[in-house]
């Protein structure tokens, strides 16, 4: 159900993908965008935004697939900077609002930890609105709550600016227990 696409696989990806964007904008997601949201604006952000960095590997991109088409998404972005080897960013996790409560952005975040942790980044970092159900899912997955940063951006739908909350995980006691396991 959960795969990480290469070139290939999202360029087959990008109407499902496109969708899947499109539709959590509207719905009324705080993911970067703003309304009037057009469906061109969507696939441009998965073209010109992300496909570049899956092509440097930059970034992975996961997938939850149901009913033959593609019905979620999050990337693991890990940092570049020499200092921070071990940590890594979560973005756009979304699950298309036809597809929400069935498991899918649970199975996506399991899939990118297992991810991070192969790739040795034991600390990852995301931020979220503190009054979505996205917190409440990356609290029940062990999320801390850093803080909230005031007037961080553009409601999707209103005229005004609203917070952010930036929320971590600690990973590294996961991988001690993952060895461990594999040990027994
Ligand atoms: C956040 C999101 C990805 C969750 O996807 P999902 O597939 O519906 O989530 P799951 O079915 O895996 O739910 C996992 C848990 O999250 C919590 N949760 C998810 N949606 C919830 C809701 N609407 N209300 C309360 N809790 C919710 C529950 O604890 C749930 O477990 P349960 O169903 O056993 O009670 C989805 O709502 C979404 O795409 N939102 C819009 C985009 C967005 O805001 N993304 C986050 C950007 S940081």
């Amino acid at each position: 159900m959960i795969s990480c696409l290469d070139e290939t696989g999202f360029d087959a990806a990008l109407d499902d993908l496109t969708d899947i964007l499109h539709a959590c904008v509207h719905d009324g997601a705080s993911i970067g965008f703003i309304l009037p949201f057009a469906p061109d604006q969507a696939r441009a952000y998965w073209q010109n935004r992300v496909r570049p960095d899956l092509h440097t590997g930059a970034l992975d991109l996961f997938v939850a697939r149901g009913n033959e088409r593609i019905l979620g998404t999050v990337q693991l972005i890990p940092a570049m900077m020499p200092n921070q080897p071990h940590r890594a960013d979560v973005a756009k996790l979304l699950v298309h609002p036809e597809a929400r409560r069935r498991g899918l952005g649970r199975a996506l975040m399991a899939a990118l930890q297992d991810r991070a942790i192969a790739l040795g980044r034991s600390l990852l970092v995301l931020d979220t609105r503190s009054t979505d159900p996205s917190c409440i899912l990356y609290q029940s997955l062990g999320f801390q709550i850093a803080g909230e940063v005031p007037n961080y951006c553009r409601n999707p739908f209103e005229d005004r600016l609203e917070p952010t909350t930036y929320m971590f995980k600690d990973l590294s006691q996961a991988d001690v227990l993952r060895t461990l396991a594999a040990k027994q």
